[in-house]
């Protein structure tokens, strides 16, 4: 799988290639040079987790640099019609949600830079231009594939009319990830995600980021590598239940690699392992509850409660009655086991990826040996309680001429944005 991932890595580069790969290998527009940095207030958006988010992060300057803290906080749930209705009543939602937040802190005044975690695949024409090639993890709101994502969210703030907002940034999650974790050790080059989804950015030479002129220096590619599959190179490792995933999904044939790894999908592996196990009756005396029978009913999060329970079993058994089910203890075992080999099988997918990164930058500078830091996020990630173990042993394993040092990004979409943004805010000032 590291092997084929770094095929396609590659292929997404080429730009006689770039078209047909299935990873995209997205230049961001963010350089490893930047001209200094505005310091002041900066208003976050983070769309694309399990939750919207605004934030307002003060940005400083220090004696060891950039500092970021998120003085304010707000969490805002998408509903269902915004996340699959059309781009105006998606982007009429987020500026709604601005406006709020913006009047419990008494801000409708102030013409803030904003920088916005945007967290889908974008082909980007500058830090503050881009269209979404595709949307993923559930959300379909028509009329918004192909276009500037910066400019629906400026017309929606023209729309609603009541706050203006300087908006001078868009990032993915992976890269608010990474620089939110540079400015604390600045070998983080890489940034990872394991939540909702699953992707990962790094510093690439820019002589082979073939889609952006220029020779000098590095610039944060992101790899949309959750696509990594759509071109048969997962076929062998797919099984019933991933297929059954995939065909059931909003964007079937699509982000397969994703499939096995995200917390969108992984509960609903394990619901569709258990739905085979009762129907060969060696669970549950081969009876499912109309619960366990429903699409979705199985969360991701119950994997991480189930696997962190003690010798009881009392999480196991409360989650499985609250299913309507009457486990035995030899059922409860044989849950958390299917839980394992999902989560087990994820992780070292997962582990797969990221060493085919880390190689790669380790061959094309040429150093025998690369140190290097990963900033990572998501809720896989952080709340599975044997994920991150099993995934660094492999990585490490898969990469044994690297020293890797992973850092959990804390508030890393907020914080990142704005330190971009704050960049950003920077450079227009010296262009003028
Ligand atoms: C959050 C980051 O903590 O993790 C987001 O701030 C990111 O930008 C998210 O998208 C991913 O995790 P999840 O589990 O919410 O999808
Ligand atoms: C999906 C998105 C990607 C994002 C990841 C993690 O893979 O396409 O842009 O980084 O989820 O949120």
């Amino acid at each position: 799988v590291m092997r084929r991932m770094q095929k396609e890595m590659d292929r997404g580069l080429k730009l006689e290639t770039h078209e047909e790969a299935s990873v995209k290998m997205l230049p961001t527009y963010v350089r490893s040079t930047p001209e200094g940095s505005e310091v002041g207030d900066f208003l976050s958006l983070d769309l694309g987790g399990t939750n919207f988010r605004v934030m307002l992060v003060k940005v400083g300057e220090g004696e060891e640099g950039q500092w970021s803290v998120t003085t304010k906080h707000q969490m805002y749930s998408i509903p269902e019609d915004a996340m699959t209705g059309t781009a105006e009543m998606l982007f009429d939602y987020i500026s709604e949600c601005i406006s709020d937040f913006l009047d419990k802190h008494q801000m409708k005044h102030k013409k803030l830079p904003l920088g916005f975690t945007f967290s889908f695949p974008v082909r980007h024409e500058d830090i503050d231009k881009g269209i979404l090639l595709n949307w993923t993890k559930g959300f379909k709101a028509s009329g918004a594939e192909g276009n500037n994502i910066v400019g629906l969210l400026r017309d929606a703030i023209k729309r609603r009319g009541d706050f203006e907002m300087d908006v001078v940034a868009m990032v993915n999650d992976t890269v608010a990830t990474m620089i939110s974790c540079y400015y604390e050790d600045h070998r983080c080059e890489v940034g990872m995600i394991v939540g909702t989804g699953c992707n990962a950015c790094y510093m690439e030479e820019m002589e082979n980021v073939e889609l952006v002129e220029g020779d000098e220096g590095r610039m944060c590619v992101n790899t949309e590598w959750g696509a990594f599959g759509a071109s048969g190179e997962l076929d062998e490792f797919l099984l019933e239940y991933d297929r059954v995933v995939d065909e059931t999904s909003l964007n079937p044939g699509h982000q397969l690699y994703e499939k096995m790894i995200g917390g969108k999908y992984m509960g609903e592996i394990v619901r569709l392992v258990l739905l085979k196990l009762v129907n060969e009756n060696l669970l549950f005396h081969g009876e499912a509850s109309e619960k366990l029978k429903t699409r979705g009913s199985f969360e991701t999060r119950f994997i991480s409660q189930i696997e962190s329970d003690a010798d009881d079993w009392k999480q196991t058994y409360n989650i499985l009655t609250s299913f309507e089910l009457l486990p035995s203890l030899t059922d409860c075992d044989i849950v958390r086991m299917v839980c394992e080999s999902v989560s087990t099988r994820a992780a070292q997918m997962c582990s797969a990826g990221l060493a085919g990164v880390i190689n790669r930058m380790r061959e094309s500078r040429g150093e025998e040996r690369l140190k290097i830091t990963v900033g990572i996020d998501g809720s896989v990630y952080k709340l599975h309680p044997s994920f991150k173990d099993q995934f660094h042993a492999t990585v490490r394993q898969l990469a044994p001429g690297c020293d890797i040092t992973f850092l959990q990004s804390e508030e890393g979409s907020g914080r990142g944005a704005a330190l971009i943004s704050a960049v950003a805010c920077k450079m227009a000032c010296l262009i003028g």
